[in-house]
């Protein structure tokens, strides 16, 4: 209910709203609005109010919780159990719990903070809270096995232009998960399946997105930032959150519908280093070579210096 009233004053942002259109829209009593507008209030939103006209959202602060989020999510959208947890050890670990209980396609879990958030390759994802967005999906994808890292890059494409929707600025994908602006990671995509010997069960696709940090460990200072870091604006994290969720939305079902050859010039749009000389670390050793593309399952094409050709499943990328 609090999402439905937050919804209505932000319908109305430039004019106020009258206490009795709240609550006959929402069927609850008067006394009801003022709880609710005074429960928002007290979570960091600054809501006006003048007798005879009504309330006015004046200014929405950078607040993430469930009904922040879901206030802001289309009529038709999949993500309706929503999770929000002030502090995780990793939004993964809650999804692979949920996941045990049955959790449904579109289960969203998001955390202010993480204590051990991970990234791929068994790394660290430095998860301050009040800063950046950790949030892990659960899907159901009725996809072959081998199609899953597409997914990864599916998200990709949908939280670049998100980022470009939410704050104006474009960001390039680096493949196969890494979001770079200003040639440093500002966020990464960790997609892990769960399977049967021959079918995908579900997928759990990690999101970090490093927000309004303003300060990193010095392990990783050189190689990562914010986007706050790199404008010198600061973000709201819910409306980036709400752009993402809409753009996977649809990126999704339309790469469901009509294949992977719908995202591939999306995501070559942003991609970076196409073209150029790459280093690509495996677990089978090191292969140097110029990045040629993806190709039409969204595996990375490498060309050596001897002109043979390499698909890369997985690997580190060096510029
Ligand atoms: C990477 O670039 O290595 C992937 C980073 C993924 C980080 C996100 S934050 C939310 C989710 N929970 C985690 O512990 N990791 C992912």
């Amino acid at each position: 209910m609090k999402a439905k009233v937050l919804q209505l004053l932000r319908t109305c942002e430039d004019h106020f709203v009258s206490g009795e259109h709240i609550s006959n829209q929402l069927s609850i009593s008067r006394t009801m609005v003022w709880k609710y507008i005074d429960a928002l209030r007290k979570e960091g939103y600054v809501i006006k109010a003048v007798s005879n006209k009504g309330y006015h959202l004046v200014e929405e602060m950078d607040v993430v919780n469930e009904h922040a989020i879901r206030s802001r999510l289309e009529v038709d959208a999949i993500f309706q159990n929503i999770i929000y947890e002030d502090t995780v050890t990793s939004t993964q670990q809650v999804a692979y719990k949920l996941l045990g209980e049955g959790a449904p396609h579109g289960t969203l879990i998001v955390a202010n903070e993480q204590t051990s958030g991970r990234g791929r390759l068994g790394r660290e994802w430095y998860s301050p809270a009040n800063t950046g967005i950790w949030m892990s999906l659960i899907m159901r994808p009725n996809i072959e096995m081998q199609q899953t890292p597409q997914l990864t890059l599916v998200a990709a494409v949908a939280l670049a232009r998100a980022i470009k929707e939410a704050t104006n600025y474009d960001v390039q994908i680096k493949w196969p998960n890494d979001l770079i602006f200003n040639g440093k990671k500002i966020a990464g995509i960790l997609t892990e399946m769960q399977s049967d010997p021959d079918r995908v069960k579900s997928v759990i696709i990690g999101i970090g997105i490093n927000v309004n940090q303003q300060t990193f460990p010095e392990s990783i200072a050189n190689i990562a930032s914010s986007l706050s870091l790199e404008t010198r604006e600061t973000f709201h994290r819910v409306a980036i959150i709400e752009h993402f969720l809409r753009e996977f939305q649809w990126l999704y079902h339309t790469y469901l519908e009509k294949g992977f050859s719908f995202i591939k010039p999306l995501w070559e749009a942003r991609a970076i280093s196409i073209g150029e000389e790459i280093l690509a670390k495996t677990a089978n050793g090191e292969l140097k070579g110029v990045a040629e593309g993806i190709s039409d399952e969204g595996v990375l094409l490498l060309k050596d210096s001897e002109g043979n050709s390499h698909r890369i499943y997985s690997a580190d990328i060096h510029l």
